[in-house]
């Protein structure tokens, strides 16, 4: 099958070209300002997916049988920080991705977020209702309608939750900005009252190329991992699990200590139902996430400095020591 990935040059992108060729796909990787450098792609490039004509051209030039959009601003900051490429990135183009998409027959599958969701009730099904508390959420949730406006059966929509693993940059990672953070001797403080429900990006990037290939599968679903966790556990688990002393490094705080917080979801825990149990990529416990955690690359003197054991980079994937 021949896949068009957007935002190839992200965090999540990259993993997505990867599981694509790991099942024997043909990957065309387009990048935002950089072209990715992904070894056995058919095409790599830089591409601006907010110029309209350009996006036409390429799908009625390639006219793949999937596209994968990754692209976006994909935090509260990026958007607040530009409102006017928010709209634009993260709806105009999913909306016209979607129209394309419709009119060469390729299935789409479009990456959507948990903070589509006010994060009141937690536990949150495909089905309920969304609520944005911010620019992110809206701009997503409005890309949602526009992605299934041309027929839920032409796409799948993948909301899911905070992305943890080891990303090119060594900074995109969940665990990798904690590092960064321990590394400058700044504890962090998380809170024990706001859950999320963490999922890592080689398993959701497996999801992503499985929507491809399975026709009936479109709609709207929920991919994350097995567990919901407070922020503050996320780090403890994290720290312990690369033998750090989770005690000196992470602090405890709630919401009700932090004013700004009350704009923020409390809870964005998702169900997996109904996508759960129709795949074969099978949703990880959080152990299994933090398997697949490197030390990341510029952390390794501290990190054998604070623990006294040797960190050893191996090519595959799995913990370092
Ligand atoms: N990361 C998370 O924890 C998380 C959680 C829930 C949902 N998601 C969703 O997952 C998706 C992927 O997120 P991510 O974390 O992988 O994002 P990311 O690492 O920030 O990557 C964003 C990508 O978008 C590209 N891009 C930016 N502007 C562009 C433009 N005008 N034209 C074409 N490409 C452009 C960037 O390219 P350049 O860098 O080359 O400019 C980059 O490749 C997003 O839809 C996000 O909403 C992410």
């Amino acid at each position: 099958m021949k896949i068009v990935v957007t935002g190839a040059s992200g965090f999540l992108g990259r993993e997505v070209c990867l599981a694509a060729l790991r099942r024997g796909h043909e990957v065309i990787a387009l990048g935002g300002s950089r072209a990715p450098t992904i070894p056995g792609v058919k095409e790599a490039r830089a591409f601006d997916l907010c110029s309209e004509a350009a996006v036409e051209s390429l799908l009625l030039e390639e006219f793949p049988q999937a596209v994968v959009h990754c692209a976006a601003l994909p935090t509260i900051e990026t958007c607040l920080a530009d409102p006017a490429k928010a709209r634009a990135l993260n709806t105009e183009v999913p909306r016209k991705l979607a129209q394309l998409c419709f009119h060469v027959g390729a299935k789409l599958v479009h990456l959507s977020t948990d903070t589509v969701f006010d994060g009141v009730a937690g536990n949150y099904q495909p089905t309920d209702q969304p609520a944005p508390l911010n620019l992110y959420g809206e701009t997503k949730a409005a890309a949602e309608i526009e992605v299934l406006r041309f027929g839920r059966e032409h796409a799948a929509v993948l909301r899911t939750s905070p992305i943890i693993g080891n990303s090119p940059g060594g900074d995109r990672g969940l665990h990798e900005r904690l590092f960064l953070a321990w590394k400058e001797g700044r504890p962090a403080a998380l809170f024990t009252d706001e859950i999320r429900q963490p999922v890592e990006v080689s398993n959701l990037a497996d999801v992503t190329i499985e929507l491809c290939e399975r026709a009936n599968l479109s709609g709207l679903y929920h991919w994350a991992g097995t567990e919901a966790l407070s922020r503050h556990e996320i780090g403890v688990r994290i720290a312990r699990h690369f033998g750090l002393e989770a005690e000196h490094l992470v602090t405890a705080i709630s919401r009700a200590e932090v004013p700004a917080a009350s704009a923020r979801p409390r809870d964005l825990s998702l169900r997996l139902h109904p996508l759960a149990g129709k795949l074969r990529t099978a949703a990880q416990s959080f152990d299994e996430q933090l398997a697949a955690l490197r030390v990341p690359r510029g952390c390794e003197a501290w990190v054998e400095q604070v623990t006294g054991r040797k960190v050893v980079r191996r090519l595959e994937k799995g913990i370092d020591f």
